[in-house]
């Protein structure tokens, strides 16, 4: 069932009900906290492995020391200054945060979105809403309620309908059990922000063994293959592949011209938060138009385009374990 009404979502996440809801990142499938078995629920409609833990979504910072413990100034601050916002932070849980969540661990990933609808959801629901990205596991995110139910549609109760997202891809997750803070995950709050706001460096990239489970190389795919190319190199690489006889996309800024005999996948404006927020519609758009291949131009580095350029990595990296140019971070 598709409504716009925030009290019909919250009142299925408060009766055990699965529940897709907008944020200004991607739509989320979401479950109340205070419903263990209804969280559990959320791995199986998305294909996911248990185990893999899902970030909690509260409607204002209050969430921190309801969820957190021992959570530090550092993760007030930023919420004080980047809370609704796409950013989520990781501190140690609380005994309110059941297992099935957090996949046992001792950490709990806490996101305030930004989006009037989601919190006006969360609020009536009065309990964190645990929620991984609306997508089965390994694709593309959903930036709109149509996609959630090309999806998942017949697997959740209520589709809350938000309209698209205005960021367009995942949150920035940033680990403040450590010090410095790690990213985990590139995202939509870019780290130089975090740093500015710290007054100190954050780490970018998660090192050594895997922080959290879920930190695939290969994700954000379409059934399309992606390869990622620069302005200059896409054309011989469309040209080659065109010769090959495939169907061929390129996913570019509208300021970088695309090669004849490709279909153009073009963001609505110039700029890399048009980039980011069409991406992951784009890539929808190569599958249902039958590309077999979509060449790439990534935007520049740095910002927002270090986001966008981790997804489109990932989007190609076809084993998990691989990201071409990368060490892994977080994704699912
Ligand atoms: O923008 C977003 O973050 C979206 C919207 C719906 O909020 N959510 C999202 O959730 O992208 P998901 O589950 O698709 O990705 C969350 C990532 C996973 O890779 C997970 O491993 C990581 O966050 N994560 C969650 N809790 C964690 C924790 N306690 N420690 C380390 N990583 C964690
Ligand atoms: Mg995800």
């Amino acid at each position: 069932m598709v409504t716009h009404d925030a009290a019909v979502a919250a009142a299925a996440l408060r009766a055990g009900g699965l529940v897709a809801f907008p944020t200004e990142t991607v739509y989320g499938l979401g479950a109340s906290v205070a419903h263990p078995d209804a969280v559990a629920r959320i791995f199986a409609a998305k294909g996911r492995p248990t185990g893999h833990p899902l970030i909690v979504h509260g409607a204002d910072a209050s969430v921190l020391d309801r969820y957190g413990r021992d959570v530090p100034t550092a993760a007030r601050r930023l919420a004080a200054r980047l809370w609704p916002g796409p950013l989520t932070l990781v501190v140690r849980r609380s005994a309110a945060v059941p297992d099935v969540v957090t996949g046992g661990r001792d950490t709990v990933g806490l996101r305030v979105p930004d989006q009037p609808l989601a919190l006006a959801m969360l609020r009536e629901t009065g309990a964190g809403v645990a929620a991984p990205s609306a997508n089965p596991f390994g694709r593309t995110s959903p930036t709109t309620a149509a996609h959630v139910a090309a999806d998942l549609g017949d697997r959740v109760d209520v589709i809350l309908d938000g309209g698209p997202c205005g960021v367009g891809l995942e949150s920035t997750i940033l680990d403040l059990t450590v010090s410095p803070p790690v990213v985990l995950r590139t995202g939509g709050v870019p780290a130089e922000v975090l740093e500015e706001v710290l007054g100190g460096p954050v780490e970018r990239v998660a090192t050594g063994p895997a922080r959290a489970p879920g930190m695939l190389a290969a994700h954000y795919a379409p059934a399309a293959r992606v390869v990622v190319a620069d302005a200059a190199d896409a054309p011989a690489v469309v040209a080659r592949s065109l010769a090959d006889g495939l169907r061929v996309a390129v996913l570019a800024d509208p300021s970088v011209p695309v090669p004849g005999g490709a279909l153009p996948l073009r963001p609505a404006g110039t700029g890399v938060a048009h980039y980011a927020r069409a991406l992951y519609e784009l890539l929808r758009r190569a599958d249902a138009e039958g590309a077999q291949l979509v060449v790439a131009v990534p935007p520049p580095a740095g910002g927002l385009g270090d986001a966008v350029r981790d997804r489109l990595r990932r989007a190609a990296a076809d084993q998990p374990g691989e990201a071409p140019g990368g060490p892994p971070a977080a994704s699912a």
